[in-house]
């Protein structure tokens, strides 16, 4: 755990610069607006180690797979979100000499990403060798407001220096993705543009052809006076303004850069140049001070409506701040074709690809923090892939319409390739259906399923109604070669957690195909023949449903994670030495596998998904046995942890399982934050405090809330949307109150109690 982040309510503090840690913070101090994000990078050289990277959504490359040993079904490539243009940089130099702060000394250094308004400072000083200080401020903001702008505010003060600055603002897109397979370059240089004040580079992508083009305007005041570009300069894939100018003791430099990114997502390329003349122009003419209010207030809206306020816990309050600026600099929700890597725009692992986690984590934030289109949008991400997740289950030996949704994707293809993922990881197809069925019963949007929902639930149960077999001797259907959620047991038999998900889409499907019927016989009619459905498929469903094998042990009334389970020696991960741990980066796989350790929650995923199915005497139960096996070494753990812990009123592990999700990445718990931050685990933290603290749930339509807060915190306060209405709630130690700010009455239960608000 390092501890160099200074506590505040509403911003990120790094004092003094933190060499070692450099990478850490560049991935802390991440921008991005849902359209276009990069990492916290420093505008100026930097010959420390650095990941330089500005992503774009949407905007990927097939990179050929890389294998060890191929094996018949693995994809061909592994589609990776690119590292774009490099559109932040301004070079620095002073006397001729460039910024670099890895060498020259710095003072007073400070890194704020100032949550509240969207912004990323820095400020520092420096003393030249000839004499005086140069005091140096920057600014700069992905904005919220014009998701194609990103706008740079640099001012450079004299105190006690004459000499020469040289402020080089610049695009670069000779740029690499670290994690190539290959070490190809992704961009091809499609066209580039320089006139007196605006410049472009324009580059595509081989293979799949995005278009982004990058447009610049800049101007420099110094002692606000408007000054010139001394020269532009342009080579392929890069161009740059000059100015250089003579400075004294009390002269200030103020630069302006503004940025237009534009995709082929969303203007198509041949407009570009001048779609981004137009936009950069517009830009430079209502200045700095105007984008930054429009950005603000942008980010304002925003807070209103998802601002989660804790009272007695300044760290606590910092995390999930963090966590939810960072989603929401992450997916905004406005295009179906996008969706949520578990990096963002942080970093480039996991090849910006959508996985389960949208759907069993990120959904749960959306639905209770924006209008209902914003988790609309992730399903039908989902439905436009059916015909492709249909396919891929094809390729595996599956037919009649049974869908196999990727592990991972950015198009729908399968990208990954290793077997005991991509193969059996299969559970993933059930979490696309529960997150159909969490959408509905907060939203009510019923009309989904005749708008995609249940053709994505038939072919899902599909699925399963194949995938098992009938077990002569258990006398009953079972899944073999599965991998569940914890992925450090691999080719298991029976993972209970994947076999109560497949019988749950099959009773699932069942049902829903029914009240359609009956409630849209004539969209019934369509969707029957779209998919193909015959009504004989529901016996088999149903045979499935009723003999679903599920491991168990009656002595101890447990579900078993998988068959087998208790023939392994059993232990507490308290019981691994410190040095020993994280077991995925000191043990050798072979000892992981056959070891009892969990990596995430996995029978108890399962009792967080259906919640009503169990009562609390068997999650207890559950609880007790496998959470201290558990070593919690994926992002998505310890949230479902904390969840399940303040349901059973274990508010200290509850608690210690919070911080661990939400300060995750703060802290540099499991060591990994310079790869990217976990942005898909960060809804995770919101869902421990709302789905856990708060108790919130959805019951036949009604809102329920159960509070229940830990021991240090005096209050919690946070808005949520449900069903057209917002309501604010306020937990404190004298109790809960409910407040309704916009929409019709509601009747809610708090405690068990109905309340009108
Ligand atoms: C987890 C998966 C998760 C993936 C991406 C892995 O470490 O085990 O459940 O989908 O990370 O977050």
């Amino acid at each position: 755990m390092k501890n160099y982040i200074k506590y505040h309510p509403w911003q990120i503090i790094e004092e003094e610069f933190h060499h070692d840690f450099h990478l850490i913070s560049e991935s802390i101090f991440s921008l991005g607006n849902g359209r276009m994000g990069t990492r916290g990078n420093f505008e100026e050289d930097y010959s420390g180690e650095t990941l330089r990277g500005s992503y774009f959504a949407g905007v990927y490359y097939p990179d050929l797979t890389r294998v060890g040993w191929w094996k018949n079904g693995y994809p061909e490539y592994f589609a990776k979100v690119l590292n774009g243009v490099n559109w932040i940089g301004v070079r620095i130099l002073i006397d001729e000499v460039p910024l670099d702060i890895a060498i020259t000394p710095v003072t007073n250094f400070q890194r704020v990403l100032d949550m509240e308004n969207g912004l990323l400072l820095r400020s520092f000083e420096i003393s030249p060798p000839s004499g005086g200080e140069l005091i140096f401020q920057f600014e700069r903001f992905c904005s919220m407001a014009d998701p194609d702008a990103g706008v740079i505010h640099i001012r450079v003060k004299s105190e006690g220096f004459f000499g020469k600055v040289t402020l080089e603002p610049f695009l670069d897109f000779d740029v690499h993705n670290k994690d190539a397979n290959y070490g190809d370059q992704f961009w091809i240089s499609r066209d580039e543009y320089q006139d007196k004040y605006i410049s472009m580079v324009s580059s595509v992508t081989k293979k799949t052809g995005f278009t982004v083009s990058s447009l610049m305007r800049t101007n420099l005041y110094k002692n606000e006076v408007l000054t010139d570009i001394a020269t532009s300069a342009h080579e392929s894939m890069k161009t740059s303004h000059l100015y250089s100018l003579d400075v004294k003791s009390g002269d200030e430099l103020v630069l302006n850069k503004f940025v237009i990114n534009l995709s082929s997502l969303y203007v198509p390329a041949e407009e570009q140049l001048d779609a981004g003349k137009k936009k950069v122009e517009t830009l430079y003419n209502n200045g700095y001070h105007a984008l930054k209010t429009a950005h603000i207030t942008a980010w304002k809206k925003i807070w209103d409506g998802a601002d989660v306020r804790i009272k007695g816990d300044i760290s606590a309050q910092q995390g999930i701040r963090f966590n939810i600026f960072q989603l929401w600099q992450t997916y905004t929700g406005e295009d179906d074709r996008l969706n949520i890597g578990p990096k963002g725009f942080t970093g480039e692992k996991y090849g910006g690809s959508t996985y389960w986690d949208t759907e069993a984590y990120c959904v749960p934030f959306y639905l209770s923090s924006s209008e209902a289109k914003v988790a609309r949008n992730l399903l039908v991400y989902r439905y436009l892939h059916l015909p492709k997740a249909i396919k891929n289950a094809a390729k595996l030996g599956f037919k009649d319409g049974a869908a196999l949704y990727p592990m991972v994707t950015i198009n729908g293809e399968e990208c990954h390739n290793e077997w005991e993922i991509t193969f059996e990881e299969i559970h993933r197809n059930g979490a696309i259906i529960y997150a159909i069925y969490d959408y509905v019963r907060y939203t009510g949007d019923m009309h989904y399923m005749v708008e995609g929902g249940l053709e994505v639930i038939i072919g899902v149960a599909r699925f399963w109604a194949q995938r098992v077999n009938y077990s002569e001797a258990k006398k009953a259907w079972v899944m073999l070669g599965v991998t569940g959620p914890n992925e450090y047991e691999n080719n298991v038999n029976n993972n209970w957690y994947t076999n109560y998900l497949a019988r749950w889409c099959i009773l699932y499907a069942t049902e829903q195909i029914s009240w359609v019927k009956e409630q849209y016989p004539t969209q019934w009619d369509k969707i029957k023949s779209t998919v193909h459905f015959d009504e004989a498929e529901l016996t088999h469903w149903d045979d499935v449903a009723k003999n679903m094998f599920f491991p168990k042990d009656d002595a101890r009334q447990l579900f078993l994670q998988q068959d087998g389970f208790l023939d392994k020696e059993l232990m507490h991960a308290d019981q691994l030495p410190a040095a020993e741990r994280p077991i995925n980066q000191k043990w050798s796989w072979d000892r992981i596998l056959r070891s009892c350790f969990i990596k995430q929650a996995d029978v108890l995923q399962g009792m967080y998904f259906f919640e009503d199915h169990f009562d609390l005497d068997t999650l207890r139960r559950h609880f007790d046995f496998y959470e201290p096996m558990t070593v919690h070494e994926s992002s998505l753990s310890p949230c479902v942890h904390a969840i399940l812990a303040s349901r059973l009123g274990k508010m200290d592990k509850a608690y210690e399982m919070y911080l661990r999700t939400a300060r995750l990445d703060l802290d540099d718990y499991n060591n990994d934050t310079e790869d990217g931050l976990h942005i898909t685990s960060m809804a995770g933290s919101w869902m421990s405090v709302v789905r856990g603290f708060a108790g919130m749930t959805v019951k036949d339509g009604m809102l329920i809330l159960a509070p229940v807060l830990p021991p240090t915190w005096t209050g919690l306060q946070f808005n949520i949307r449900f069903r057209e209405r917002v309501l604010l709630v306020d937990i404190t130690a004298k109790g809960c109150e409910v407040t309704r700010k916009s929409g019709d009455p509601l009747f809610i239960l708090v405690h068990k109690e109905g309340r009108q608000v």
